[in-house]
C-alpha cells in the first residue's frame, strides 16, 4: 500500500455516500484498481469506513463554505490535498492551492484541467504545488506558497495527513501555518486520539497497513491528543468533533453503536489569534 493509493480509496468512499460527504465529483476518480481493493478493507478493518469518510468530508465541506460564504472567497489551502474536491462544490470567488507529493500533484492537475475543459468540473481558480512535508522547511515553503496567496482569509486543511507523518514534520506543519496565516484564518485539521491505539479496529488498521506494506513508501501511524491543538498558543480551538457524533446529526440510518467499534477520527477547527 502506497501512501497515494489512500487518497483513492478515500475518495471512492466519498463516491459511495455522496448524499452525506456532498461530493459530487469524487466518482470521477474511481478506477478499477482501487475498486479491487476496498471490498478487503470493509471486511478486514471495519465495514463503516466509507460512511466515516463521507462524515469527515461533510464536515468541512459544511465548514469551508460556511466560512468563504461569510467572507465573500478567499484562498484554501489543502496540504495533502490527495482527490478532495472541494473548490469544485465551493463558490467560485474562492481560490485553491493544492498542495501534496509530485505524483498526485502532476495525475491531479492533468486530469482536472481535462475534465475541466469537458466541461464535467465547473471551471475554478486552482494552483498546484509539490512538495515533501519531510523534507521541506518552514523558509522554502513559506515563500513558495505566500505570493500565491493573493484573496484573504485563508483556510488551511490538513485532512487525513496526520497519520502519516511523524510529531516533528507536524509541528513544522503548523509553524509553516502560522506564518502563512492572519488574525481571523482557520486551520481545519484530523487526527486520532492516543486511546485508538488500544482498539481492536485500530490494531486491525495497523496489521492491514503491515500486511499490504510497500518498502518504497514507508510511513508513520501518529495519534495525537487533544491537548496538542490547545496548546498551539497563536490559535484558539474554535470547534471539535469527532466521526462518532457526526454520524448522528449527517448518518441517523447508519446504526454506529460505539466509538470503539470504528475508526472514530477527530475534527479540530482552529482560528488564529
Ligand atoms: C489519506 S490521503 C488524504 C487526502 C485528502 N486530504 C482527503 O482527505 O481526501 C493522504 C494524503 O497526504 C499526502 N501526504 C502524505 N504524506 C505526505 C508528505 N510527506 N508530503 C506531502 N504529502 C503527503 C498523500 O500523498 C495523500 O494525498
Amino acid at each position: 500500500m502506497q501512501v497515494h493509493e489512500t487518497a483513492f480509496i478515500i475518495s471512492t468512499y466519498r463516491s459511495y455516500h455522496e448524499e452525506i460527504s456532498q461530493d459530487f465529483y469524487s466518482k470521477l476518480w474511481n478506477n478499477d484498481a482501487t475498486e479491487a481493493l476496498i471490498p478487503e478493507i470493509l471486511e478486514s478493518v471495519s465495514q463503516d469506513e466509507a460512511v466515516l469518510h463521507s462524515l469527515r468530508n461533510r464536515f468541512f465541506y459544511e465548514q469551508l463554505s460556511t466560512f468563504f460564504k461569510k467572507n465573500n472567497g478567499g484562498t484554501l489551502i489543502n496540504f495533502g490535498s490527495g482527490f478532495s474536491m472541494y473548490q469544485f462544490a465551493l463558490d467560485k470567488n474562492v481560490t485553491t492551492i493544492e498542495i501534496d507529493k509530485k505524483d498526485i500533484i502532476t495525475y491531479k492537475k492533468e486530469k482536472v484541467e481535462y475534465w475541466t475543459k469537458l466541461g464535467k468540473l465547473p471551471d475554478r481558480d486552482i494552483q498546484y504545488i509539490s512538495i515533501d512535508f519531510n523534507t521541506c522547511s518552514v523558509e522554502e515553503v513559506t515563500n513558495i506558497i505566500k505570493p500565491l496567496v493573493k484573496k484573504q482569509p485563508t483556510f488551511i486543511l490538513l485532512e487525513g495527513v496526520l497519520f502519516f507523518l511523524n510529531k516533528e514534520t507536524s509541528l513544522k506543519l503548523f509553524r509553516i501555518f502560522n506564518t502563512l496565516q492572519n488574525k481571523g484564518d482557520r486551520i481545519g485539521s484530523v487526527s486520532y486520539l492516543p486511546e485508538i491505539e488500544n482498539t481492536e479496529v485500530y490494531k486491525r488498521l495497523l496489521h492491514y497497513f503491515d500486511s499490504n506494506n510497500d518498502t518504497n513508501d514507508s510511513f508513520n501511524h501518529q495519534t495525537i491528543p487533544n491537548s496538542f491543538y490547545g496548546k498551539i498558543k497563536e490559535y484558539t480551538l474554535k470547534n471539535h468533533i469527532d466521526e462518532f457524533e457526526l454520524a448522528k446529526i449527517y448518518a441517523k440510518e447508519h446504526s454506529i453503536i460505539s466509538k470503539d467499534h470504528i475508526l472514530n477520527e477527530n475534527m479540530y477547527v482552529l482560528e488564529k489569534l
